[in-house]
């Protein structure tokens, strides 16, 4: 992955000690690492090939075990290097993780044909784990296999009524398992099981706060950039945003963001970046008004993947014509996310990554040599917002929902024209009011208007007119790698409608988009 300046941190940093989740291939694990985050400990998800040596190396507070889809006797079931048992490190594994414990620490697992799928009610004992604890509660089971014998020098911590091993625990060694998952929802008390390991058994004090991240990341992107000049192109997401506000706050007027408008955003948007960047937080701010030049490109191109090229190609040039008048700049910060570094593999090269050598990313120009500043490589898109909120961002900005890089470009079906692009921005504008007005923004992962391409009959006063309709669409998502469509209350629905209808003219008809994704996508194009 190209030249890795290494960067120095204090020795209190949260991340010098992490929590490693070690991924056995469990649907959960990404977001066991969230959860130990939401309890204000530092954790990183790890694969399960790591040694002894190499997690001993990475100097973990704890180890987290994942679930796993596989059986632990299975041919080629993902394994851990078993002297990691012998590294003091306390540990915790969850279901697949708790049987690769018993596997290797001298206990014994096997298909009992007690399998459960679903709720359990869980008995429990005393244990550091169930601290505070009710002794019954309702726990999340997903197994076949179950632990017949806990390991050497364990004991048996909680039951269920077809598992009677549904936790062990060796408090001498810190070694600990649990049948059920505490990381998701159907497990009431999950988080405080979790909370309970960290911070009881394992003594992690909960110190990852928005405060402290931006502290640690201001002074490892001071410590990188050192007095050379950074850009950060905006756009008006709030990835971009923190992530200039952090640089900003870190090497001050050495940041130039360059925000190119390119006339496809919704209402007031491009003055709220500009009034935000430049007014309030006094960010050297190039406002490239290029509206003209996207809609004289788009002009009559209606395929969108078409559509999308000519605005990504666009905006790359617009932006390096920019960059280049602006003369010698080292830097270019990048919104990257925790999730896209686990997604591409990244991962395991652990927290020193801040700067990357690095050419060609996300579209940019192959000779445009930036180095990558990517202050956001640690952090969860919720974390992104809590430390945003921390940065004084305006609200608005920080729970905004995601929004396509080529804008209304790709909600206007067929031709983009200045005329559509006005009706469209103002059914979009109409909506978003709504929406908030009844208090929904925030629970809807994304809600916008789509003009189609078609026009149909209605009529208005005594007038037959012949205008287009315009799609509502909202969603609720948690990665929009799925998607249901929100049942949006009717009085809200028929409020969006009347006000569209009368307040636009060109529009006679509002329908809503009741399908969810798959099949459907989010976007209509
Ligand atoms: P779909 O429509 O594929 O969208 O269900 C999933 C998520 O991705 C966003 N999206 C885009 N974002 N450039 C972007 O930056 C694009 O070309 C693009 N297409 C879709 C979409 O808004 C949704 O959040």
């Amino acid at each position: 992955m190209g030249d890795v300046v290494a960067l120095p941190t204090t020795e209190a940093a949260p991340e010098e000690r992490p929590v490693l989740v070690v991924d056995l291939g469990g649907q959960y694990s990404q977001l066991i690492a969230r959860r130990v985050r939401e309890a204000r400990v530092f954790s990183e998800l790890v694969g399960h090939r790591l040694s002894a040596a190499e997690i001993s190396r990475r100097n973990p507070a704890a180890l987290i075990l994942s679930g796993g889809p596989a059986s632990v006797y299975a041919d080629g079931a993902p394994d851990i290097d078993p002297d990691i048992f012998e590294l003091g490190i306390p540990t915790l594994g969850i279901c697949y993780g708790m049987q690769l414990m018993a596997r290797d620490l001298g206990g014994a697992v096997a298909r009992t044909g007690a399998s459960e799928f679903g709720k359990a009610e869980l008995e429990a004992s005393e244990s550091e784990l169930f601290r505070h604890l009710p002794p019954e509660q309702i726990v999340w089971m997903s197994h076949g296999d179950s632990v017949t014998a806990p390991p050497a020098g364990a004991e048996v911590t909680a039951s269920s009524q077809s598992t009677p091993i549904a936790a062990f625990e060796d408090r001498e060694r810190r070694l600990y398992g649990v049948q059920f998952h505490p990381e998701v929802v159907h497990t009431p008390h999950g988080q405080e099981i979790l909370k309970n390991f960290l911070y009881e058994v394992a003594g992690v004090p909960p110190t990852w706060t928005p405060a402290a991240v931006i502290e640690e990341q201001v002074e490892r992107i001071r410590a990188a950039v050192g007095d050379e000049r950074v850009l950060c192109a905006l756009s008006g997401g709030v990835d971009s945003a923190v992530a200039a506000l952090l640089v900003h706050k870190a090497v001050g007027d050495q940041l130039t963001c360059v925000f190119v408008d390119h006339g496809l955003l919704r209402e007031n948007e491009a003055g709220q970046v500009v009034d935000t960047f430049s007014g309030h937080f006094g960010v050297p701010l190039v406002h490239v008004q290029a509206q003209k030049r996207f809609l004289t490109r788009l002009a009559g191109v209606s395929d969108p993947e078409e559509k999308r090229k000519i605005v990504g190609e666009e905006f790359i040039r617009v932006f390096e014509e920019e960059a280049g008048s602006l003369g010698d700049v080292r830097f270019l910060v990048q919104g990257t996310l925790y999730s896209d570094v686990i997604e591409s593999g990244g991962g395991e090269d652990g927290v020193a990554a801040l700067i990357k050598s690095h050419h060609n990313v996300g579209g940019l120009p192959a000779d445009m040599r930036m180095e990558l500043v990517e202050p956001l490589r640690l952090l969860f898109k919720d974390e992104v917002r809590r430390v945003g909120e921390e940065l004084g961002m305006p609200e608005r900005m920080v729970w905004r929902q995601p929004f396509p890089g080529p804008g209304l470009a790709i909600r206007i079906i067929g031709e983009v024209t200045e005329e559509r692009l006005a009706i469209l921005r103002r059914a979009d504008s109409v909506l978003l009011e709504e929406i908030r007005r009844a208090d929904l923004y925030r629970e809807l992962w994304q809600s916008f208007a789509v003009l189609p391409a078609i026009r149909s009959v209605g009529v208005q006063g005594d007038e037959r007119t012949y205008a287009y309709p315009i799609v509502i669409r909202a969603v609720t998502s948690e990665d929009a790698m799925t998607a249901d469509w929100a049942r949006l209350p009717y009085d809200v629905l028929e409020a969006i409608s009347s006000r569209i209808i009368n307040e636009i003219p060109g529009v006679n008809r509002v329908v809503y988009d009741v399908s969810s994704k798959p099949p459907a996508t989010i976007e209509w194009e």
